[in-house]
């Protein structure tokens, strides 16, 4: 076979905060893949940085009273202590705010210009009359012109995925001073994504197929770049340009102007890699300009459409010595016990305290690997099921292997093995059989298949220790040669199960190769059994068992505002006092400092408290006829991310039809049979080509739907047709 060449990247993480589990997630995938293709002999350059530009990090700079570069360098430096802490071997670590960035953004935007694609407009943009700045769009929030999520950022929305400019926002206020914006004029630069020229191009390229013959982009994902192009190759033309006050990369012939982040953020890809090129002595452009080398890009589904649309255009017309990506593999975000990560909720998950508790890296490895496929669905981490994997899987089943039959070797063969019956033994044979499938596994991203036929191995290696029963052998005369044969077998198949779990679990493959004496393993090597050459050397301890204490320490240590609350509200309970909220200011930044967009999705913790309404009299209350209604049926609707259809019964003979904007929160499923609260005297409305017949009643607080939707439903004993007085 031959061999590849590899560019890898993963999306590079803002400079405004240290690394959460879901960056792990992202980098553990790619680190697995990546000790998988250099198994196979390929040549890997794994690369990756802090993409630290932008008005965000600016701000979060000026609070702090010092200047952006003074804000992001302790958090470059911090990011060792999580890489190799998860055993994650980045070849080389950059930063979007180094020369290599400079040169190659300005080079690609000339690129572009001459292309014809960049052409400037005057834009209407928000701009903070209390803060005296035009305001980045991650700095203005309102309620998305799409689907009606509120609680948006300016630039694209979380819920439905649609990317829009600031001034289209229903609703906008600053996110910095809570100030409503006001409109003013500014010369901004577009890179035009409409003209004919791009659609064609990403047509083309978002259905193609990359050399190795498989699609550049993963089907779901395909799905959504057809949505986005639409029929007519509907694209909107993207704004590359911000006003300074910015911290950025100049545009070049734009005096106090400056790149939007999102323009120099994948070029920060390519000035890693020119980084790395120039320490290594490789040469930059010819690494790009080969045929052979694959550039190949690990994401969250969130950024999906910056991948997929702008960079492989920005890319394709810049022309050469760059080349479009051979793949964007998207994966989704990490939930804990199905939900969305929340520290209120005591469900975050701090990477340095799992490894401060003295949690093995490899377990977490392990355990995404297990749950890894191919596409781009959310894994969950459940503490009850780590454990069950970690225990019952690497302790029980494959460590349990070794421990099971190296003393023997050692003590009574002087660490010489049966090689005769090892080359003879037909589980062996079957061990080795399965290992195309499981590089096949590897390389096509498919870990959780490739880990349980692993797994499926392991069984039956120790079903073959359970019935030759080895402590049986050894107590009994005559019996050595069986013992060694036995015992043999058993440690050749757990150097064949310790090559296949190599790229998830390298160190103790490491330790393991230590003491086979089989040097290292890697995919040629499946051959290479254990002989007449070996010798063993004592056993050492390679794994320990996960605790529920360690994982429930590791719940406490991650979220330790939850503990405080949590003892505060036990407190407040005792003093007979009644919850305070946070102000929405508070909250707003918060959620912008913490606010990240790779593989974790973690809910804004605090309350956002909504103003009271002006006073109404009884009668005013009157007018709203609430009644309790049994929700007798519910479906998602088509052609609708945020509608759930309800048939509702509420106690007049009939059904009702009510459409409702909660489907990001509840499975129809689980809504029917319910009892809950409408207002049933509701001007009926056409939605969806049928009438709604008045509107669920549901709370979420002022902020939007960042701390949930709840619906209403009564206490027991209600009756669907009943009044709320
Ligand atoms: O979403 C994010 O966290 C961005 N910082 C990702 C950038 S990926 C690439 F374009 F650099
Ligand atoms: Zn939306």
């Amino acid at each position: 076979m031959k061999k590849r060449t590899i560019f890898l990247t993963t999306a590079l993480p803002y400079a405004n905060g240290k690394f959460h589990m879901g960056h792990m997630l992202e980098y553990i995938q790619a680190d697995i893949w990546v000790r998988n293709q250099r198994m196979e002999g390929n040549t890997v350059h794994f690369v990756g940085a802090d993409d630290a530009h932008g008005a965000p990090i600016m701000v979060s700079a000026q609070k702090l009273g010092i200047t952006p570069q003074e804000f992001i360098k302790p958090i470059a430096e911090g990011r060792k202590e999580y890489l190799d802490g998860f055993h994650i071997k980045f070849d080389h670590w950059h930063s979007t705010n180094s020369e290599e960035n400079v040169k190659l953004s300005q080079e690609i935007y000339f690129k572009l210009k001459e292309a014809g694609l960049i052409y400037t407009k005057v834009v209407e943009q928000f701009y903070d009359p209390v803060k005296n700045m035009f305001l980045a769009d991650r700095f203005i929030k309102g309620t998305c012109p799409r689907c009606h999520a509120e609680d948006q950022y300016g630039d694209s929305c979380e819920k439905c995925g649609a990317v829009y400019s600031p001034t289209e926002l229903i609703n906008p206020f600053s996110a910095l001073s809570g100030a409503k914006p006001e409109i003013r004029s500014s010369e901004h630069y577009f890179f035009k994504l409409s003209d004919p020229r791009c659609v064609e191009f990403l047509r083309e390229w978002t259905k193609g197929i990359a050399p190795d013959g498989t699609p550049h982009i993963q089907p779901q994902i395909q799905a959504k770049t057809e949505e986005w192009l639409g029929k007519d190759g509907e694209l909107s033309d993207w704004d590359i340009s911000r006003d300074g006050p910015y911290f950025g990369i100049p545009i070049p012939d734009a005096p106090g102007k400056f790149f939007y982040v999102w323009l120099d953020a994948p070029i920060g890809y390519l000035a890693s890699l020119l980084s790395y090129c120039q320490k290594r002595g490789i040469n930059f452009e010819g690494l790009l300009l080969s045929s052979e080398t694959e550039q190949i890009h690990f994401i969250g589904k969130d950024i999906a459409y910056f991948h997929t649309l702008f960079w492989p255009a920005m890319l394709h017309f810049a022309g050469k010595p760059f080349k479009t990506p051979n793949h964007v593999w998207c994966h989704g975000f990490l939930t804990v016990d199905g939900a969305k990560m929340s520290k209120s909720r005591g469900t975050g998950l701090d990477p340095l305290a799992y490894l401060k508790i003295g949690m093995d890296p490899e377990w977490l490895r392990y355990y995404l690997g297990y749950k890894f496929n191919a596409k781009v669905e959310d894994i969950d981490f459940s503490a009850k099921d780590f454990i069950q994997k970690v225990n019952t899987d690497l302790v029980g089943k494959y460590v349990n292997i070794a421990s099971r039959s190296a003393g023997f070797i050692l003590k009574r063969f002087g660490g010489k093995v049966d090689a005769q019956s090892i080359q003879n033994c037909s589980l062996i044979k079957k061990l080795k059989e399965i290992s195309e499938e499981i590089r096949n596994f590897y390389d096509t991203r498919e870990f959780n298949r490739a880990l349980r036929k692993i797994m499926a191995s392991a069984d039956k290696v120790n079903e073959y220790v359970d019935d030759q029963k080895p402590w049986v052998l050894a107590k009994e005369e005559g019996k050595e040669a069986e013992l060694q044969k036995v015992c043999s077998i058993t440690l050749e198949a757990f150097r064949l199960l310790t090559l296949y779990l190599k790229p998830v679990l390298p160190v103790t493959a490491a330790k393991a190769e230590e003491f086979l004496g089989c040097g290292n393993l890697d995919w040629s090597t499946v051959d290479n059994s254990l002989n007449e050459a070996t010798v063993i050397k004592p056993y050492q301890h390679l794994m320990s068992r996960a605790t529920e204490d360690q994982l429930k320490q590791l719940f406490e240590m991650s979220n330790p505002a939850n503990k405080a609350a949590q003892s505060s509200e036990a407190a407040k309970k005792q003093e007979g006092q009644s919850d305070t909220s946070s102000s929405q200011a508070t909250h707003v930044d918060k959620n912008i400092e913490t606010k990240s967009t790779i593989g974790e999705n973690v809910e804004t913790e605090e309350l956002v408290y909504e103003p009271l309404q002006p006073n109404i009299n009884i009668d005013d209350f009157n007018k709203i006829d609430l009644r309790i209604a049994k929700i007798v049926d519910c479906k998602k609707v088509k052609k609708s991310n945020k509608l759930l259809q309800l048939t509702v019964d509420a106690g007049e003979g009939r059904t009702r039809n009510i459409f409702s904007g909660i489907a990001a929160y509840y499975n129809p499923e689980d809504l029917i049979g319910k009892l809950t609260v409408i207002v049933a005297n509701l001007e009926p409305r056409k939605m969806m080509g049928e009438f709604s017949e008045g509107m669920l009643l549901s709370a979420s607080d002022g902020g939007g739907h960042t701390t949930g939707l709840y619906l209403l439903e009564p206490n027991q004993g209600a009756i669907p047709g009943m009044r709320i007085h």
